[in-house]
Parts: structure tokens; sequence; C-alpha cells
């Protein structure tokens, strides 16, 4: 299984690990077949996503789809986040194998949990606006995991 520069580099030098004592919202999404975790913390501003930092306990793909996924929605808009696929993230990293493929998603799905967290607390039902969120079992059936 052969990973991009890219992949090799967020997982060694993960950026934005941590979390953020004060944060606005936190999302936390697991894969029940792997067993990997994914917590994700927002800080926001006027519908700007200022801060953001994440603690994954999983695989190296986790952890550099998390950290690629920090670094594009940290300065960003509410709107700009909820758009971000996992599509888009492992673009970013210049592709991930096949059966890594969910690990990505997780990255999406943590995203999409913070900001319910995020509208849950100010008041405001995040499912019209984020939807639902999966822990996405069915992307392990495909790669067999
Ligand atoms: Fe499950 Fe990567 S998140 S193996």
């Amino acid at each position: 299984m052969a990973y991009s520069e890219k992949v090799m580099d967020h997982f060694a030098n993960p950026r934005n690990v941590g979390e953020i004592p004060d944060a606005d919202g936190i999302g936390e999404v697991g894969n029940s077949k792997c067993g990997d975790i994914m917590k994700m913390y927002l800080k926001i501003n006027d519908g700007i996503i200022t801060d953001v930092k994440f603690k994954t306990f999983g695989c190296g793909a986790a952890i550099a789809t998390s950290s690629m996924a920090t670094e594009l929605i940290k300065g960003k808009s509410i709107d700009n986040a909820l758009k971000l696929t996992n599509k888009a993230v492992m673009e970013a990293l210049d592709g991930l194998p096949p059966v890594k493929v969910h690990c990505s998603v997780l990255a999406e799905q943590a995203i999409k949990a913070a900001l319910s967290d995020y509208y849950t607390r100010i008041g405001i039902d995040p499912v019209p606006i984020v939807g639902e969120i999966k822990h996405d079992d069915d992307a392990h059936e495909a790669c067999g995991i």
C-alpha cells in the first residue's frame, strides 16, 4: 500500500493537534469496525472558524486526513467547512489507497459533528443545516476491514 508524500508528511507532522478548552463546538466520531476515534474542536467567531484542533486515536491515514481537514477549514466560514467532502480532503493529500477511503470519511464527519454541536449549543436545530452524522460503517464493509 503506497501513501503519497503529503499523507506521510501529515501523519509524521500532524497540524493542529490538541484540544481547545473553551471550544464552541466539539465533535467526536468513531468507526465501530476498526475502533478508530476522531475528536474535533472548533472555535467560531462571527461564522468564521478561527481555530481548530483535533485528537485522533486511529490509523495513520485517519491522522493525516484529520490534519489536512483542519488545515482546509481553518480561517474559513462555516459554510465552507460544511461543504468540505472527504473527497476534497483526499485530493488535497494527493490520494489515499482504496482501503483507506473510510478514514477520510471520518474526518468529514468529525467536522460536521463539531458544527452540529456548535448549532445545538446556540439553540439551533443542526439537522437541517448539517444533516445526520453518520458513523460510516458502510465504507468499512467496502474495504473489508
Ligand atoms: Fe479505520 Fe483508518 S479510520 S482504519
